[in-house]
This record gives C-alpha cells, structure tokens and sequence, in this order.
C-alpha cells in the first residue's frame, strides 16, 4: 500500500515539475514545499515508517530514498533550467554593442578674444618680448599725463573713457602699462601687454569694453626700420606669409613720429572684398617712435635710449580671423556663436 503510494508520489511529482513553465517558476518552491516540507506528504510518509512492518522497512526505506533523490533530482535539474534561462535573458538585455558608434565628446573652444591674446603672445614670446600686465583701473597719470597727453589737451577727446573720479579711470588704452614699465624696467627692454581697455564708444565695431595689445622695445638705436620688420614678420605669422603691411602718418602725442599701420586683407588677398570694404586693406594698429618727452618723464636717458611702440587692436584682429561681422557677437556670450569657434 505505501509502496504504491510512494510510486504515485514519485510519477505525479516529475509529471508535475516536468509541467512547470518557466513564467511560474515559483510553483517548483511549491511543490519542494509541499514534498519536502515539515508537513510535506514525503515527510509524512517517513514518518509513517514506524508502522511499517519491521521486515518490510529496507525496502520501504529504500524506496523513500530512491523517491526522494528522484524529485529532489528533477526539482535541481529545473532549477539549473530557468537559473540559465534567466542568466540568458539577462545578458541579452544588458548586451552593450561595442560596435556602435560613440556619441563623441563635448568639446569646448577659446573665446575668439582669448584664441587671439595666446596667438600673439605666442609669436612675440617667440621674438624675445616678455609678457607683462598691468590695471584696468588707471589713474589718469599713466593713462594721459605721462603719455604727454596734458589735463585739457585737445588730444584728450581721442578717447573719451569712464572717469571714477578726477584722478582715477578705466584705462582707454594699454598704452598707460608703457610708462609703468620704463619706470621699473632697465633698458633694453621689450614686452608686450595684452588686455582689457575701455572707452565712451559703441558702434559695429566699437564696443566701450574692448582689448589691446601694447608693444614697446627700448634699445639704443633702435629705428623706424625695426618697427617695420617687426611688425610685418608679426603680421606674416599671424595672418600667412602672403600678408603686405601699409604704413600711413598719424598723430599720436606719446609717439613722433607716429604712424597707423594697415594689412592686406587676408580674406581677398588685396583684391578687395566686403571685408574690407573693396579697399583690399585693413586698419589694424597705431605705432611709432617713442616720443623722447615720454622716456624723460619716466626716467629713461633719451640722449642714450630710444624706443618704438604699436597698439594692436584684438578686437579687430579677432574679428578678421574669424570673419565676425558685429563686435558685440564678441560680448554676448551666446553659445551658438562661441560654438562656431570649434
Ligand atoms: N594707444 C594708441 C591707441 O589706443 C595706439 C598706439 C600704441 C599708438 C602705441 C602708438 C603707439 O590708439
């Protein structure tokens, strides 16, 4: 009786662990539970053993075992199934395909003004200049007085700037770090200042905060020649090696004589073009030789030393190389526009 019991136990449970999909893998704990548990019927059964006839217990006993190892067998067995099954699937979800392409980096770019300090700073490194800075906040000394611009010069209205008070403005050209420098600097020397200068204009190619980049050689015996090598050897660098430069008389009191100094134009080679508004070159800085009042004023021997001086205008030359039609592209910050500088 409890022989066939057993048996039956045993065909049922495989048909039963045989028919569980993988979807209800839960039953399989169920049935585990429900043979094996504490209450489970093969755990009855063995407990029913002690009613069994003392020379029917081996096989009996056996039986039990055989029954037991059999389901817990096929139990393990479906187990092993859905673990690999579900081991699959998983992978075949979280699969990365290494052959995709990648969604590259985010790049960023300089700022065309700052692309254009480290262009220059770069090329004048290169022909012995050191690079020197000085402050925005100018006392109207260094930023007029000692640029022989006197209070109340006519030659003041040239650059109208922001006045904190009397004494103290924003410097409207770099030029004010030349007299800083002959002051605390033995000659010979030659530095560049890049930075920001500032002044009462505003048009599509003013803006009242804009930048320059201040040149000055002290030397004996240094020439207009110098000035002009230097320079085209610059403008070469910067612009290509195809590029003429065009020197024009101007006026400047620290400068004598002073002069403003034109490229051609890199986009039409001197052709003309829009550009350059047909004429085939462009304005781009003011020089000349240092006038021998501002060396006095800043103790250098103008009998021993001379000097020459150039005022660049980055605003301008970033705008050229970047063919930028509006200065205030350049202040706006939109990131539409600093995106095209890639
Ligand atoms: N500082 C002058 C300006 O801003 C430019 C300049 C610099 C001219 C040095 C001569 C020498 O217009």
């Amino acid at each position: 009786m409890l022989l066939e019991e057993l048996v039956n136990l045993k065909n049922e449970t495989l048909n039963e662990i045989e028919k569980v999909e993988y979807e209800s893998k839960k039953d399989l704990q169920e049935i585990r539970v429900k043979v094996f548990g504490k209450n489970g019927i093969l755990t009855a059964m063995s407990k029913g053993m002690k009613d069994v006839e003392p020379q029917d217990r081996p096989k009996v006993g056996a039986l039990i075992n055989e029954v037991r190892n059999s389901i817990e067998q096929s139990l393990v067995e479906k187990e092993n199934e859905f673990k690999a099954k579900e081991l699959n699937e998983k992978l075949e979800n979280e699969k990365i395909d290494i052959t995709e392409p990648s969604k590259g980096s985010l790049k960023g770019a300089f700022h065309p003004i700052s692309d254009v300090i480290d262009r220059m700073i770069d090329i004048c490194v290169k022909m012995g200049f050191s690079v020197v800075e000085g402050p925005e906040i100018e006392s109207d000394y260094y930023n007029f007085e000692a640029m022989n611009i006197p209070k109340n010069h006519p030659s003041r209205d040239m650059q109208d700037t922001f006045f904190i008070n009397d004494n103290i403005l924003l410097r409207s050209q770099t030029s004010a770090v030349q007299a800083r420098e002959m002051e605390i600097q033995k000659p010979p020397f030659k530095i560049i200042c890049p930075g920001k200068t500032y002044r009462n204009d505003s048009d599509s190619t003013h803006s009242p905060i804009f930048h320059q980049l201040e040149g000055l050689v002290i030397d004996e015996n240094v020439s207009m020649a110098d000035l002009k090598s230097m320079l085209m050897t610059l403008m070469k660098r910067l612009f290509g090696e195809d590029t003429t430069i065009r020197f024009r008389p101007s006026f400047f009191p620290f400068t004598e004589p002073s002069i403003e100094v034109d490229v051609s134009c890199p986009t039409c080679h001197g052709k003309g073009c829009n550009l350059c508004k047909g004429t085939g070159m462009l304005e781009l800085l003011g020089a000349g030789i240092v006038n021998p009042k501002v060396l006095e004023m800043s103790g250098i021997d103008s009998k021993k030393y001379r000097g020459f001086a150039f005022g660049f205008g980055l605003d301008r030359t970033a705008m050229i190389l970047n063919s930028i039609g509006n200065i205030k592209y350049l202040y706006k910050n939109d990131i539409r526009f600093l995106e095209q500088m890639k």
